[in-house]
């Protein structure tokens, strides 16, 4: 029997149960490629799968997590070859899926990402589905038509992973970034991210008005609720929303004014199911649009055994930026060497 470590949930009548376990390679479920994990992260959706706090987990047991970094091992599927080095974030991983804290994952082709030239695995997974989402927010705000000159832009839940990438990316790009947070505390950490301004989260959180006073060109939203309908209350004539989280709640209790007297739209953002070319687009913009110095002062390393705690800190919100976690144990087991030091 082949086993690797991995974290497993299994369903008990309480509830269910998280530990740090040895899972028998024969139990990995069908695919065409063969995974050595190398890295990966905690993402929101991952602390609810962990937590149960949300019903994210559909079979068990689960391997839990959502986003995986790594090489191919082995590979029938003709678009991979053992050596490539990959990233797999979605499609059901952790969910439905046998996930990404484990040493080895077996998945479809399909769903794989070409790791872009240049970057490490380490780096992909501190960008996470967290970054890949700010990342395809920022581009459904571009395609909307916003520019710099289009005015400033607002990003809630700023100090969390999609926040904190979305402050980097937009800040790159040109934009004027309000970041909105709930850790007043973290207002220098957002401006070395470069946000030109911030706000405490209590200023998007009273009653909602149809409509505000016109602040913002438009923004992204990882909060939603009462957040995202007074963010929409309080964007530009023709402006745009990119809406990408729940962490508030998942209500939207707004007007249709915004819409129809503002031209306001409501960008949806789904990073889980998103065709191939949209990922291969986000990852590539990732690689030369996100600043390596911004990254890694928003990231923290953590080793597989540390998930389950870190899975509690984030529904909690008490995680800053992003959380990379390690999986390979030895060092000859990552591609990038340098990164495993
Ligand atoms: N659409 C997609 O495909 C997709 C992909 C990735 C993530 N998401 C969603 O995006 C959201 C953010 O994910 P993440 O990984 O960045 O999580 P995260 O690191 O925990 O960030 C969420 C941030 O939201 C703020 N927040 C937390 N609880 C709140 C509350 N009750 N009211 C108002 N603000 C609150 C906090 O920021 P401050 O402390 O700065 O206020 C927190 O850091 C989650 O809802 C996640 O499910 C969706």
């Amino acid at each position: 029997m082949s086993t690797f470590k991995a974290i497993v949930i299994e369903k008990n009548d309480g509830g269910q149960n998280v530990r740090l376990a040895d899972f028998d390679e024969a139990n990995l479920m069908d695919g065409d490629v063969t995974i050595r994990v190398e890295w990966s992260t905690v993402n929101y959706k991952d602390g609810l799968a962990i937590t149960g706090k949300a019903p994210v987990v559909r079979r068990w047991p689960m391997i839990a997590g959502v986003d995986l970094a790594g090489t191919v091992e082995s590979s029938s599927n003709p678009e991979w070859k053992p050596g490539d080095k990959v990233i797999l974030n979605g499609w059901g991983l952790g969910e439905t899926y046998l996930g990404a804290y484990a040493e080895k994952a077996r998945v479809k082709g399909d769903w794989l990402v070409r790791l872009p030239q240049g970057m490490s695995t380490r780096d992909a997974m501190a960008i996470g589905t967290a970054g890949y989402t700010a990342m395809l927010a920022a581009i459904a705000l571009e395609r909307h038509g916003l520019q710099p000159t289009s005015g400033p832009l607002v990003v809630t839940g700023a100090a969390g992973g999609v926040g904190s990438v979305a402050v980097a990316v937009l800040t790159k790009l040109g934009f004027a970034v309000t970041a909105s947070t709930g850790r007043p505390q973290e207002a220098d950490y957002l401006k070395r991210l470069g946000a030109a301004e911030i706000i405490e989260r209590k200023e998007l959180t009273g009653q909602v008005r149809p409509l505000g006073k016109e602040r913002w060109a438009g923004g992204v939203d990882t909060v939603g609720s009462i957040t995202l309908a007074n963010v929409l209350s309080m964007i530009r004539y023709r402006g745009a929303v990119a809406a990408c989280g729940l962490a508030g709640g998942m209500d939207l209790p707004t007007t249709v004014a915004p819409f129809i007297l503002r031209g306001v739209s409501l960008l949806g953002i789904d990073s889980v199911s998103r065709p191939r070319a949209d990922r291969e687009e986000a990852w590539r913009r990732l690689q030369s649009g996100l600043d390596r110095a911004k990254l890694a002062e928003m990231t923290t390393e953590i080793g597989l055994a540390d998930v389950i705690e870190a899975a509690r800190q984030i529904v909690e919100g008490q995680v800053r930026g992003r959380l990379v976690v390690r999986i390979a144990r030895r060092r000859s087991d990552f591609s990038d060497k340098a990164a495993a030091i």
